[in-house]
């Protein structure tokens, strides 16, 4: 297993796409907060997802989720996937990216790199442990964030 990045760029700037689910029912969003690293002596993927997010009820009812990037000419099309809802769009068809299944979850043909993690946390952010104000103000008209820590399992 080896994935080299840059940590503090990989998500902030290439962007990743959050999927869960199964090959039959599942849903992807955007993301580009988030962290990689070890917890418990295990390697580790951490994504951040508001409960207001469609992809939020997949993440809660799957042990697993992958998280993917592509290359740089998929910008547009994560920029789609993180405006619109799967509530309100069929992101499956109308993405452009052909499914596949990687173990118990779902990935892209396209993707260049994607990690599959087995759900090992979740916890809320509570807004009322936040330090700093300025941080507070992402929840001001928005909904919490649910931290979702995954063991890597497989890279490919
Ligand atoms: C570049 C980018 C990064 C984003 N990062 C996150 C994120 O880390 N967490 C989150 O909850 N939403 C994030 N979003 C917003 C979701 O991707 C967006 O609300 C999406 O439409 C949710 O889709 P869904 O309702 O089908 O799950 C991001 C959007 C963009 C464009």
């Amino acid at each position: 297993m080896e994935f080299k990045t840059d940590i503090f760029s990989q998500y902030d700037k290439k962007w990743g796409l959050l999927t869960a689910g199964s090959k039959d029912k599942f849903n992807m969003m955007t993301i580009s907060w988030g962290g990689m690293g070890t917890l418990w002596s295990k390697p580790v993927v951490t994504a951040y997802v508001r409960t207001s997010r469609y992809t939020h009820e997949f993440m809660d009812d799957n042990e697993y989720f992958t998280v993917s990037f592509f290359p740089e000419e998929y910008k547009k099309i994560l920029g789609i996937l993180g405006s619109k809802s799967g509530r309100d769009m069929d992101k499956i068809n109308g993405s452009g990216l052909t499914a596949k299944e990687i173990g118990k979850s779902v990935t892209f043909e396209e993707a260049e790199v994607t990690l599959l993690c087995r759900k090992l946390f979740v916890q809320r952010l509570d807004p009322a442990n936040i330090i700093n104000d300025d941080d507070k103000a992402f929840y001001a008209n928005d909904s919490e964030h649910d931290m979702y820590i995954g063991e890597v399992v497989e890279i490919c």
